[in-house]
């Protein structure tokens, strides 16, 4: 396996495979890498003839007062499994390379897919996305790029990007991956103490629960999103960001649940911000 940091090595070694008909398959993370990751990494291994696998905490998705600074890297270690999971390449370009003194081009998404869930919660969180994921698009050329169905609507948006600006790539989405107990795995979950770990399976139990609830026969949103609500409120140290129960594949509002439905959620234990999620079809 090899490891670039140079962005110009990696879009020569990008051009190279490519003119030799190899099919790239790129999995954008931030590292500090867990089984979520891992799964869309052996996803890309099946699918393709080459993986790579982006390393970035990119400071321009982060809003000031999150976590940029304290977000946990350790790029040796990511490397030791990336090397396991058999990826070619291991892309980990600097920030001042990804964005040198007087960087002005970003790529935003509008409307209600990038206005509700998240982009309420963290203002310009998904223009730093859609800014970074075009910028490894252009310097990884992959023919596959791999998103996980735990940031549904990063998912979402990175699709909708891809469409409507024609990039030359299609996006795979890849199921959550969960600890046995429910909670699914996050870089974040490192921040939790024991109790808030405790708590934090909240999230999956009130998503099975609405998940029983819309399958018994209820239809209301308002009434699942209550249930939901009820059940968090037994954290005694969860605050809600929000409740949100959408048309899966555009956020629409509902308030009957029909068709494809995307119920998610985000939640703080102190300071820690999860996020989960659960399609349900009826
Ligand atoms: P990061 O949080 O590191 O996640 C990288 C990818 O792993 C994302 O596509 C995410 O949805 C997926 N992932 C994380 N936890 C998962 C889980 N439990 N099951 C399945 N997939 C999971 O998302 C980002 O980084 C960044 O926003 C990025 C796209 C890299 C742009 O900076």
């Amino acid at each position: 396996m090899r490891t670039i940091t140079s962005i110009t090595e990696m879009q020569q070694w990008s051009s190279i495979q490519k003119k030799n008909g190899c099919r790239i398959g790129l999995v954008p993370t931030m590292g500090y890498l867990h089984e979520g990751h891992l799964s869309l990494v052996r996803q890309a291994r099946q699918d393709c003839d080459l993986v790579v696998v982006s390393v970035f905490v990119n400071p321009i998705q982060f809003g000031v007062g999150e976590d940029f600074e304290e977000y946990p890297r350790d790029l040796s270690r990511d490397c030791q499994l990336l090397d396991q999971e058999r990826a070619d390449v291991v892309f980990a370009p600097l920030a001042k390379d990804m964005y040198p003194a007087g960087y002005n081009s970003f790529v935003e998404v509008y409307g209600e897919i990038t206005e509700k869930m998240c982009g309420a919660s963290r203002p310009g969180h998904f223009r730093g996305v859609t800014t970074v994921v075009s910028k490894l698009f252009h310097i990884c050329q992959p023919d596959l790029a791999y998103f996980g169905q735990k940031d549904a609507q990063q998912l979402l948006v990175v699709k909708k990007m891809v469409e409507e600006l024609n990039f030359p790539l299609k996006i795979i989405g890849v199921p959550i991956v969960r600890e046995a107990d429910g909670l699914a795995l996050s870089s974040r979950n490192v921040y939790l103490n024991e109790q808030q770990r405790q708590e934090a399976l909240v999230l999956s139990r009130s998503l099975q629960a609405a998940q029983q609830l819309i399958k018994d026969g209820e239809r209301d949103v308002e009434k699942v999103r209550v249930h939901i609500k009820d059940i968090i409120e037994t954290s005694p140290q969860a605050q809600i960001d929000y409740i949100e129960i959408n048309r899966a594949s555009d956020l629409a509002s509902l308030e009957r649940i029909e068709g494809k439905v995307l119920i998610a959620l985000a939640v703080k234990f102190g300071t820690t911000r999860l996020i989960d999620n659960l399609l349900v079809e009826v």
